[in-house]
C-alpha cells in the first residue's frame, strides 16, 4: 500500500483555529485538524466540485472545502453540532464562500436521501467517524470542585445514545458498514472517500480502526488507494514534538507504570478509497481564500 506521511500539525490545532473559527468549536470533543481537512481537500477534489461529510461536527471540512471553492454538504445528527458548523461558515467564510455550504441534520445513514437530486454525483467524501471509544472534553474547574475530569454527560458528542459515539463492537461496526455503504452510493464513479481514524489503545490492547474501516470499505464496494500518516506531532529539527493531551500522557503514563511498553500515539491514519476506477489528474498547486 502506497504510504505517505503530512506533517498536518506544525501549528497545533488550538493555534490552526485561533481567530478563524468560532470559539464554540471548543465543546466539540472531537474536532478534525483543519490542516489536514484543507490537504484532503485539495489533494482529492478540484474547484467547483462537490465535497460531503455525512459525520460533520463541528463543520472543519466544509469550511475548508468551501475555501477552496467547492460547493460542500454536511450530515450532522446532533442540532447542537449542525449549528456549530452553520456558525463556523458564517463565521470563516466570506459570503462567496458561505453560500457553497449547506448543513441538513439528520443521520449519515440516510445520506442518499438527504442528498437528493446530489446523489451519485459527489466527488470527494471526506470524513472522520467517531473512534469506537469514549472522547470528552476535560472540564479541570468540575474536577477541582471534587466532579468528574471529564462528565459524563458531555462524553460522545452527546447524551443521545443514538450517537455513534456510543456505538462499540458489533454495533459501530454494522452501523459505519450501512454509512460506507450510503457513501459508495453517493459518489460519482471514481469518486473518493477519504477516512481519518485514529488507533486506540485500551486495556492494554490497540483497537485497529484503521484496519476496520479499510475491511467495511472494501466491503461496501470501495477500492483502497493510498495510507497517509497524518502527523499529530511537529516536526521539530530532527525530532518530533508530540502534543499529547493530559489524558493521553496520563493513560500512557498508567500503562508503562504497569509495564507495558507503550507510546503516546502522534499521528491519525489517513485511509483514502476510490468508488471504482480513481480518475484523478495530479492536482495543481491551489490557495485557499482565506481571510
Ligand atoms: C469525529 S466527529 C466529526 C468531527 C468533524 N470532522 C469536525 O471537525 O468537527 C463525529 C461526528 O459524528 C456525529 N454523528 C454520530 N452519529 C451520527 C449519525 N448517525 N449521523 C450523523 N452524524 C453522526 C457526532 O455527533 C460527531 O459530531
Amino acid at each position: 500500500m502506497p504510504l505517505a506521511v503530512w506533517p498536518v500539525a506544525q501549528r497545533s490545532a488550538q493555534y490552526q483555529r485561533a481567530g478563524r473559527y468560532h470559539p464554540g468549536c471548543a465543546a466539540h470533543p472531537g474536532k478534525m485538524l483543519p490542516a489536514l481537512a484543507r490537504c484532503i481537500v485539495a489533494e482529492y477534489s478540484r474547484p467547483g466540485q462537490l465535497v460531503v461529510d455525512p459525520l460533520a461536527g463541528s463543520g472543519t471540512t466544509l469550511v475548508e472545502a468551501a475555501l477552496f471553492g467547492r460547493r460542500a454538504i454536511g450530515v450532522e445528527l446532533e442540532a447542537r453540532w449542525a449549528d456549530l458548523a452553520r456558525e463556523n461558515a458564517e463565521h470563516v467564510l466570506r459570503p462567496e464562500h458561505r453560500q457553497l455550504v449547506e448543513v441538513y441534520q439528520g443521520d449519515a445513514t440516510d445520506l442518499a436521501t438527504l442528498l437528493g437530486d446530489d446523489s451519485g454525483r459527489v466527488d470527494l467524501v471526506c470524513t472522520s467517524p467517531p473512534y469506537a471509544c469514549d472522547v470528552g472534553n476535560v472540564d479541570k474547574a468540575n474536577w477541582d470542585r471534587g466532579g468528574d475530569l471529564c462528565p459524563t454527560s458531555e462524553r460522545n458528542y452527546s447524551s443521545d445514545k443514538a450517537n455513534l459515539g456510543h456505538a462499540r463492537g458489533a454495533a459501530y461496526e454494522a452501523a459505519m458498514a450501512t454509512i460506507y455503504g450510503a457513501c459508495f452510493t453517493v459518489l460519482r464513479p471514481g469518486g473518493i472517500l477519504a477516512v481519518v481514524t485514529k488507533n486506540t489503545r485500551r486495556k492494554g490492547r490497540t483497537l485497529d480502526l484503521a484496519g476496520l474501516t479499510v475491511a467495511l470499505a472494501e466491503a461496501a464496494g470501495f477500492t483502497y488507494l493510498q495510507h497517509v500518516i497524518a502527523l499529530h506531532a511537529a516536526i521539530r529539527d530532527d525530532d518530533l514534538a508530540a502534543r499529547p493531551s493530559f489524558w493521553q500522557r496520563t493513560q500512557t503514563h498508567q500503562a508503562r507504570t504497569r509495564g507495558e511498553p507503550a507510546h503516546l500515539v502522534v499521528h491519525e491514519d489517513l485511509c483514502v478509497f476510490s468508488a471504482g476506477p480513481a480518475q484523478l489528474t495530479p492536482a495543481p498547486q491551489e490557495t485557499a481564500h482565506a481571510h
